[in-house]
């Protein structure tokens, strides 16, 4: 497992590194050739759930989910994101952490903050649990979805945090919504990789929802580049599936027993 680690710090400055997320089996068996990290983020609250924000995903749900992605994953780092209030103190995130692990066999947990969770993640490292942090907007505690970074105040204090994650020894940062010198600043400052998302190409590596870049889920941000239109496809599949059962053409001869 540590390979995977090894590997992922070696690209930094020489190949960029591509994390998606995956909230099930299927979408992990199909993304993780060529993925270097598969993420099960609680966006799932957002995408799958309907929820309004992140906050009202659960642990179990969270582990549930994992369960089903790890059998899709063959190669890639999979790291868990750890919900809302599941790391209040650091024995709490501890607990729950290592739940997180023992149940779904992922290789880290991605965390929400910087400064205000030194204890938590010194705590998780201290344990040997591998962490990946994430700066930036963070959906678990934000009011207002705004890109971060163009205020002197909030650059000064990202980047702070960037190098206090670094040094308490997370593997890795996700960098959501930052503006783009900023981003610049922190990957050049820092030797852990960072991974964007609406944070420039100034980062070591991106990720992006599966859901949102295939066209499954409707959502439109600046961020998001839309490679595909799945629910077009679906939809035509669906058609031709009703007009055969319609006309009784479906299930033939070669589909029946
Ligand atoms: O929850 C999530 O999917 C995330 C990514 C968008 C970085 O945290």
């Amino acid at each position: 497992m540590k390979n995977k680690f090894n590997k992922l710090s070696k690209k930094k400055n020489k190949s960029k590194i591509v994390c998606l997320t995956a909230y099930s089996k299927n979408i992990a068996q199909i993304i993780d050739s060529h993925c270097d990290i598969v993420l099960v983020g609680d966006s799932l609250g957002s995408v799958l759930y309907n929820y309004k924000t992140t906050r009202a995903v659960t642990l179990n749900t969270m582990i549930e989910h994992s369960k089903s992605v790890r059998m899709g994953i063959k190669k890639s780092l999979m790291v868990v994101d750890m919900p809302h209030n599941t790391y209040r103190n650091s024995s709490e995130a501890l607990k729950n952490a290592k739940r997180i692990i023992s149940k779904t066999q992922c290789d880290a947990i991605k965390l929400e903050g910087g400064k205000k969770i030194y204890h938590i993640i010194k705590k998780l490292i201290k344990n040997k649990i591998q962490v990946m942090g994430h700066l930036g907007i963070l959906p678990q505690s934000a009011k207002k979805f705004k890109v971060k970074g163009k205020k002197i105040s909030e650059r000064k204090n990202i980047l702070k945090d960037s190098k206090i994650l670094e040094e308490l020894g997370v593997f890795s940062i996700v960098l959501e919504c930052v503006e783009s010198s900023l981003a610049r600043e922190i990957t050049k400052t820092i030797k852990i990789p960072t991974i964007g998302i609406g944070a420039s190409i100034n980062c070591d590596g991106q990720v992006l929802v599966t859901d949102d870049l295939i066209g499954l889920n409707p959502i439109n941000v600046r961020f998001v580049k839309k490679y595909a239109n799945i629910t077009k496809q679906i939809n035509s599949a669906i058609i031709k599936f009703k007009k055969d059962v319609t006309r009784k053409k479906f299930p033939g001869k070669k589909h029946s027993y």
